[in-house]
């Protein structure tokens, strides 16, 4: 796994590719500006206050519209559109391209061209979910513009992380003393890895439940517990985390081919569902296979908070964007 220790920090505004760059100060003032971010989203229906409407009392994002570029390589839906609604909430300009087949990706251009080609237009920051290459790691932080990952691989989902961990924190004041079963396909996810960074040092506990051959070796996950029966872990949760099963990372036939079994031994549903604490409360990153690790009860419980999420993830990656591009006075970046 590279390192990404010489990328440039968030508190210095800069690149954002894993949580691991961060540091505990990030967490709390990233959080604080998503709070900001949601009161004038209340107020004025965007992140800023329009009745500012002087020059000079503007919102930066008014006065210097900056254009964000976002590519992805892999298939996304609230990754993807919550980054445009919190540029286009903050006032900034997207242009966006997908590998499928509008692009020249679809003649054989790779992702590492592509980026270049994107590069020489112009854009003042890059967002970009990318399959993982040694090639596209190594350019990424030398890319004279900031960079934020919007997931990268099975190695890193960072924004996901934040928005996990905002969520939670919303709902509890703190992630301290809250306890995170995490079910699914751990060994592939990106998500886990990053909210096991993120969570981890934010003071939650975390527990993992999956089969074995998707659970990763006790070594790669040190100080995380692990539940082989799931029916055993469901009263441990104050916060039950769904994964969704990938069946693009493996061997799909196989594993399509055991989606009921594994629906009976790790899915969520209406039985299992009264194990779980009355307080307790349901995430899940998307997108869902409904019937695989959830049932249609799961989402339309009370506890469930997916759309939560969902909503949190235009917040977190809003407040990133003003924090690296800056937001004005009156804004929402301290
Ligand atoms: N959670 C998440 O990354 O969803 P998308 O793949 O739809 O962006």
């Amino acid at each position: 796994m590279p390192s990404f220790d010489a990328s440039p920090l968030i508190a210095d505004r800069r690149s954002l590719l894993d949580t691991r760059q961060l540091k505990a100060d990030d967490f709390s003032s990233i959080f604080a500006t998503a709070d900001r971010l949601a009161a004038m989203g209340q107020r004025f229906g965007n992140f800023y206050n329009p009745r500012e409407s002087s020059e000079n009392s503007k919102s930066l994002a008014e006065r210097t519209p900056r254009l964000i570029a976002c590519l992805f390589f892999e298939a996304s839906t609230r990754t993807k559109l919550s980054f445009q609604a919190a540029a286009y909430r903050l006032g900034h300009r997207v242009l966006e391209m997908d590998a499928g087949s509008g692009s020249s990706m679809a003649k054989g251009e790779t992702e590492y061209d592509t980026i270049l080609n994107v590069m020489a237009m112009g854009p003042d920051l890059l967002v970009i979910r990318s399959n993982k290459s040694r090639e596209v790691d190594e350019l990424l932080p030398k890319l004279k513009v900031p960079v934020i990952s919007a997931g990268t691989g099975t190695q890193a989902h960072p924004t996901q992380a934040l928005l996990d961990a905002y969520t939670i924190c919303r709902e509890r004041g703190s992630l301290k003393g809250q306890r995170v079963l995490i079910v699914g396909d751990i060994r592939h996810s990106r998500v886990a890895r990053s909210n096991f960074d993120v969570l981890s040092r934010l003071g939650a506990e975390i527990a993992v439940c999956g089969p074995e051959s998707l659970i990763p070796e006790a070594s790669e996950i040190p100080g995380i517990r692990v539940f082989a029966n799931l029916d055993e872990a469901m009263a441990w949760p104050t916060v039950f985390m769904g994964l969704r099963i990938q069946f693009e990372r493996h061997d799909s036939a196989e594993l399509k081919s055991a989606v009921d079994e594994y629906h009976m031994r790790f899915g969520l549903n209406r039985e299992r569902l009264k194990k779980l604490s009355q307080d307790a409360i349901i995430m899940h990153p998307g997108p869902i296979n409904h019937g695989v690790e959830f049932s249609m009860d799961v989402t339309k419980d009370p506890r469930s908070r997916v759309l939560a999420q969902v909503a949190n993830g235009v917040l977190i990656r809003a407040a990133l964007l003003a924090r690296i591009l800056g937001a004005g006075e009156g804004s929402a970046e301290r």
